[in-house]
């Protein structure tokens, strides 16, 4: 299966499945990495990894509508079958997210439905939570609301602020979000009727 990872920043997630993918028994390849910032870390990363990176800044263009047409052109002659945002900060239309229905996930910092949104982190400090996490979702038309592919819950400590609790998650990220693209790509889960779906056996 063919992947392209959207990013906006350091693109540490997108890393991460890049080398996951990178091993023979991974089903599917890192095709391009896209960032709607031309100084996101995350590109010079994808070109270290060998992986073809293209920027789209949204200043080229003149409205959201024509970013996302200029995105989805690139995406056109890519072919992915999924995309994976991957700290990718803009929430994509309902006309974006129909062209590629079901097919597109994202990893958020937060054990949804609790903490949609930004500062996810500093939010579950406030409200005195225990447990934090973070959740790859599939991507539909509201912000954060998906369907459900994978969860992971990480203990906040006291003394945790939002840095150290951040920093503890996105190691748990690197881990979860390459674990649910191989499910994902496998077959193992799909997105029907509004639910995540798991063949039969998936844990
Ligand atoms: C991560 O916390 C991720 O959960 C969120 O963006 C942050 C940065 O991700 N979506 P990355 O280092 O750019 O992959």
């Amino acid at each position: 299966k063919r992947v392209a990872v959207l990013i906006s920043g350091s693109g540490s997630n997108m890393v991460k499945l890049a080398e996951a993918a990178a091993s023979e028994d991974f089903p599917a390849k890192i095709v391009a990495v896209i960032s709607d910032k031309p100084d996101a870390g995350g590109l010079q990363k994808a070109s270290a990894l060998g992986i073809p990176a293209y920027a789209l800044p949204r200043k080229d263009y003149a409205s959201k509508a024509a970013h996302e047409v200029a995105i989805l052109d690139a995406l056109a002659e890519l072919r992915p079958d999924y995309l994976c945002l991957a700290g990718f900060m803009r929430l994509l239309s309902a006309d974006f997210i129909r062209a590629y229905h079901g097919r597109i996930i994202n990893i958020h910092p937060s054990l949804l439905p609790l903490f949609p949104g930004l500062d996810t982190h500093q939010r579950a400090i406030d409200a005195g939570m225990r447990i934090a996490g973070c959740t790859v979702h599939f991507v539909t038309e509201g912000m954060d609301e998906g369907p459900i592919i994978a969860q992971a819950a990480v203990p906040v400590l006291p003394g945790d602020d939002a840095a150290t609790l951040a920093a503890r998650i996105l190691t748990v990220e690197h881990q979860l979000y390459p674990q649910a693209l191989k499910r994902l790509t496998a077959g193992d889960v799909r997105m029907e009727g509004g639910t995540a779906v798991f063949a039969e056996g998936v844990s």
